[in-house]
Order: C-alpha cells, then sequence, then structure tokens
C-alpha cells in the first residue's frame, strides 16, 4: 500500500521546533506538548529537516516517537542537501554527502527507514542525475519508501524526473502565494506526484494576528521577516481588507481565520497535504480544527475573488 494512502490532509512542520536562526527560543517542553497535541488530534506525518535547529527538530521527534511508541503510526518525511558548519549553512547533494546525511538522521530521529526522504533545495555545485540515481538507489535498498524533492521549480523537477521517478514535491503554496498553480500543479498530477504544500498560513500571516489585532512589530528572529515587506504600506492595508474580508467567511462557519486558510489550501485540486508550522500545543489544536468539514463552491469563489483582487493590487501598485 502506498504510504500516501492514510496520508492526513493536514501535517505537522517542525521547523520552528528546533528553535535557532529565524525561529529565536524555544523550550523542548513545548516541542513536545505540541506534537502530542498533533497526534492526538488526527495528524500522522511529521516534516522535518536535518538543519532545522541544526539538528534539533529531528533529535525531539526521534526521542517524541520512541518514547511513545509512534514510529510506525507515523508518516515520517525528512530531507537531504543543507548541511552547516557552524552558523554557516551550505548545499551539498553529492552522493557521498547523502549518504552520509541520511545515516546521521537515522541516528538522530532512531529509526531504519524514511517514509519519504527529500532533497530540500536543489544544488547548484550537483549534477542532477547524481542526486537522482542516489535517492534511487537508497530506495531500492528500502531504506526510504518515497523520493520527494523539495522547492524545484518546473525545470528541475522534469530534469530530476528523468533519472529517477519523483513520488512527492513540498513547495510553498498558500493563498497569498499561488505561484504553483501555473506550471507546477498540472504536471504534477499528470504525472501522479504529490504536492505536500508548505507555509500555508505563510508563515504566519494567513493566521490574522497582526492585521486583525493592532499592528504587532515582527520580531528580527523570526521567518516571517523574510516577508516583511508585507507589513509595509501600501500593501500592509491591501492584505489588512483582504484578511478581513477572508475572516468573515471564517466566521461563518466558526472558524478562524488560520483554519479556513489551511481548509482552503488542503482542498486545492491537486493538493495531497498541508504542512503547518506550530510552536505550542495551542496552535496545533487551533490548525487541526481545519480536519473534518468543507468549503462550499460558493466561498472557495469568494476566497478566490479576494486573493485574485488582493493580486491585481499590488500588481497596480508595483507598476507605479
Ligand atoms: N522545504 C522547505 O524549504 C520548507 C520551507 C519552509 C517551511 N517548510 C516546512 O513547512 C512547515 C511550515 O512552514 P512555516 O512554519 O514556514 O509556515 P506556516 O505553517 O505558514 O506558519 C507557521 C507559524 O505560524 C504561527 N502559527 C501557526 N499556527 C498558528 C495559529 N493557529 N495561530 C497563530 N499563529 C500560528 C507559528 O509561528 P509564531 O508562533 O512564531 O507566530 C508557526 O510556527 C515548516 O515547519 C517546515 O516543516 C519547508
Amino acid at each position: 500500500m502506498s504510504i500516501f494512502t492514510n496520508l492526513s490532509k493536514l501535517g505537522l512542520g517542525t521547523w520552528a521546533l528546533g528553535g535557532d536562526i529565524w525561529w529565536g527560543k524555544q523550550e523542548d517542553r513545548i516541542s513536545n506538548e505540541t506534537m502530542a497535541a498533533a497526534v492526538s488530534s488526527g495528524i500522522n506525518f511529521f516534516d522535518t529537516a536535518p538543519v532545522y535547529g541544526r539538528g534539533r527538530s529531528e533529535r525531539l521527534i526521534g526521542d517524541f516517537l520512541r518514547k511513545r511508541k509512534l514510529r510506525d503510526k507515523m508518516i515520517l518525511a525528512t530531507k537531504a542537501g543543507l548541511s552547516w558548519e557552524g552558523a554557516k549553512i551550505y548545499h551539498d547533494l553529492s552522493e557521498k554527502k547523502i549518504l552520509k546525511e541520511i545515516d546521521e538522521s537515522r541516528r538522530r530521529l532512531q529509526t531504519d527507514y524514511f517514509d519519504i526522504y527529500q532533497v530540500h533545495w536543489p544544488d547548484p555545485n550537483t549534477p542532477i542525475p547524481e542526486t537522482a540515481r542516489t535517492f534511487q538507489k537508497l530506495k531500492d535498498k528500502g531504506i526510504i519508501k518515497a523520493i520527494g524533492l523539495s522547492n524545484f521549480n518546473f525545470l528541475q523537477l522534469k530534469e530530476f524526473s528523468k533519472f529517477s521517478p519523483v513520488d512527492s514535491l513540498q513547495s510553498e503554496y498558500s493563498l497569498f502565494n499561488r505561484e504553483l498553480e501555473k506550471d507546477i500543479i498540472p504536471y504534477c498530477q499528470k504525472n501522479n506526484i504529490k504536492i505536500l504544500t508548505y507555509s500555508p498560513l505563510y508563515s504566519g500571516l494567513l493566521t490574522g494576528k497582526f492585521f486583525l489585532e493592532p499592528r504587532e512589530k515582527v520580531p528580527e528572529d523570526r521567518i516571517r521577516q523574510t516577508k516583511k515587506e508585507e507589513f509595509e504600506e501600501p500593501r500592509f492595508t491591501i492584505n489588512r481588507q483582504a484578511l478581513e474580508n477572508l475572516n468573515k467567511i471564517a466566521e461563518g462557519y466558526k472558524k478562524t481565520l488560520a483554519q479556513l486558510m489551511l481548509n482552503w489550501n488542503f482542498s486545492q485540486p491537486g493538493i495531497s497535504l498541508a504542512i503547518a508550522g506550530a510552536r505550542t500545543p495551542e496552535q496545533a489544536r487551533e490548525n487541526s480544527l481545519s480536519l473534518g468539514w468543507e468549503i462550499s463552491q460558493a466561498d472557495m469563489e469568494k476566497i478566490n475573488n479576494i486573493s485574485k483582487i488582493r493580486e491585481a493590487k499590488i500588481k497596480e501598485f508595483k507598476k507605479r
């Protein structure tokens, strides 16, 4: 049976649980409670990477799954290709490095196999065929069950597919970032590649917490610093209008904005699962309530319109 058969529509992203660069302080106790809350709310997919907290996220998950005897009940995905030396992060997708990395990940995660093993980012210095053949060998040996790519553009995805079948693609996708719809989603649908979306809450912005309430300064050590243009005028006002309108739709379902945005995300054609990050058990529980209900066709159209109007306004402002 394919590992994708019983996948929950929502997964837990554990980048923030590693704390460190981009995420700031994160207590292990809270991270353990967050994972426990996700699992008891019906989530059976964890996404991690060696680089998340430079090993910490993988170690936390490994201990958590062993203590609770959950390994064989979870679909576990990690990645290869981003390493670190002190604070310096670098790409390496050579065969030698992947084989070393997978052993280190297996040790930290206390498992013999990975359900999905993903190329984290393309490496400009390693030819794609070398990486593809290494992943295929790992799959042939049963060490990995599915081959995943992440952050590959359309051409890179097609190139990799010439040398190894691709089972899944993990890419950024949310109502505020719909790039994937151009060519990647149709290609994946045609070629039976499962799409796992990351940053479905646009790194927390689609929860509305910065826009519906008095404006909060974005802390320096947060990944959403990379989206700080969203907080600058006129984008801030354009975003706030969009989020207010989306929030009205969410209220109609007695749901929060985060729940509406996650449900919208994993309900889009071609999307298998949304990987939502959470750094507290409350966030994990709230997000899990995006499961088990449906957005009506009429509201899907309204949501689509809201996103189109936002995009048009931003385009208009960029032209000036
Ligand atoms: N393959 C890749 O290159 C790649 C890149 C990025 C992410 N990912 C994966 O995708 C996962 C999720 O991505 P992401 O963390 O960037 O984005 P996200 O899921 O869009 O946002 C998650 C963040 O939003 C906040 N949040 C979540 N639920 C909330 C709620 N109910 N109410 C209020 N705030 C809430 C939390 O941060 P605060 O508490 O700090 O606000 C949380 O860490 C990562 O953990 C990782 O597994 C992969």
